[in-house]
């Protein structure tokens, strides 16, 4: 089989190439990435030279360069990765977050209808639904929780859901969607918390919590994920949308002071600090629907993921520190000079 894999040179996208390409020796894996601040060629160096896995330096929205790799590759399946996927610049920024979640969603899905497709994949996020209040422990996401955005980044990934529910209804495209929580391990971007709070920790640097510290994510370790993935691909049931999460709830506050006991350092490095616009509260997964069809179940604990995760930062502190060395250095000025320190 060969199979498209976007935004592969990012996060999850990295973290599910690594994965196919070893499980499955003889499927190929054709990444296509534009490699923007967030695409990194370090995170794809293990694996570039194995014979079942192809890189395509191409934005997802150029329809012409899409239709190529179509036409040349001829692709079985299709899962969308690629994405503008940080609230916080999403929230200085929005229209890059229309034109890449938005916009390169339809080219690949015009792609997929014009060339043919066995499956295409969408991967969504928890965001689309909004937010829980933090005083209802009892309330969680299903997949008929209504779409309800905060963030233009959620906006924009909601709205490429409905296009992608829309293919399916109109054309037939066998499409399948997921919505899944907070992801964290190996090759995350340092602008996410998790990854922030490690390298910021390991630099001695004050951790910026925003607002109270009390806000609650849903934490899941990134290759359950990916195998959630590879599961729906194979056995969900097209026109479905399955949510992935591991009832793994955290304040944002436990997370920071879990990471700073382990790396052995003093609280004293967390500076509260103004607010994110529009700070979702709670993301919370209901997944009985992934496990009740499909049989996933989350298979890292949050205690040892975060564990691997910390010893992977300080095994690979070249990959990290090539990026705080670089433009991150002006995007954290932008995003945290001007933040009010709170007490
Ligand atoms: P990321 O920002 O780490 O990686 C995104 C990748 O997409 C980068 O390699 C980037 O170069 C590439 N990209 C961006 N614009 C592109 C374009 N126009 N054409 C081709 N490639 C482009 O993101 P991530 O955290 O790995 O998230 C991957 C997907 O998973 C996103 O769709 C995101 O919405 C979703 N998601 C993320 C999380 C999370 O916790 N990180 C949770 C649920 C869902
Ligand atoms: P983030 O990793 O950006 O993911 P998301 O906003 O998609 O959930 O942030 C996770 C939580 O951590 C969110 O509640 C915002 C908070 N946060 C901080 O308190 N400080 C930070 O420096 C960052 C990046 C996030």
């Amino acid at each position: 089989m060969n199979i498209i894999v976007t935004g592969g040179a990012g996060f999850i996208g990295g973290n599910f190439c690594h994965y196919m390409t070893e499980k499955y020796p003889d499927d190929v894996v054709l990444c296509i990435d534009k490699l923007t601040y967030a695409g990194n060629m370090e995170t794809l160096a293990p694996i570039m030279d194995r014979k079942n896995f192809k890189f395509f330096k191409t934005d997802i929205a150029d329809r012409e360069a899409v239709y190529k790799i179509f036409e040349d590759e001829k692709p079985d399946m299709v899962v969308n990765f690629a994405a503008e996927s940080h609230v916080d610049r999403s929230i200085n920024e929005p229209e890059i977050f229309l034109q890449t979640n938005v916009i390169g969603t339809s080219v690949l899905l015009d792609a997929c209808r014009k060339y043919g497709i066995k499956r295409y994949h969408q991967v969504s996020t928890d965001e689309v639904y909004g937010d829980l209040p933090l005083d209802r422990p009892d309330l969680f996401f299903t997949e008929e929780t209504p779409i309800h955005t905060s963030s233009p980044y959620s906006a924009s990934k909601a709205s490429a859901d409905l296009l992608v529910q829309a293919y399916s209804r109109t054309y037939g495209l066998p499409c399948t969607i997921s919505r899944c929580s907070n992801n964290y391990g190996p090759y995350h971007f340092p602008e996410k918390l998790i990854p922030l709070v490690i390298s910021n920790v390991l630099n001695d640097k004050p951790v910026p919590v925003y607002g109270t510290g009390e806000n609650v994510r849903d934490w899941l370790y990134v290759k359950d994920h990916c195998i959630a993935i590879d599961l729906i691909i194979r056995k969900g049931t097209a026109g479905e949308i399955y949510n992935i999460g591991g009832h793994n709830e955290k304040t944002n506050m436990e997370v920071v002071k879990t990471v700073i006991k382990a790396l052995g350092k003093s609280e004293d490095l967390i500076t509260h600090v103004s607010d994110r616009l529009g700070h979702d509260r709670r993301y919370a997964i209901d997944p009985s629907k992934i496990h009740n069809e499909l049989g996933w179940l989350p298979e890292t604990p949050f205690n040892e993921g975060i564990k691997k995760t910390i010893q992977w930062y300080l095994d690979n502190r070249e990959w990290w520190e090539n990026i705080i060395k670089g433009d991150y250095q002006n995007y954290y000025e932008k995003m945290y000079g001007n933040r009010k320190t709170i007490s």
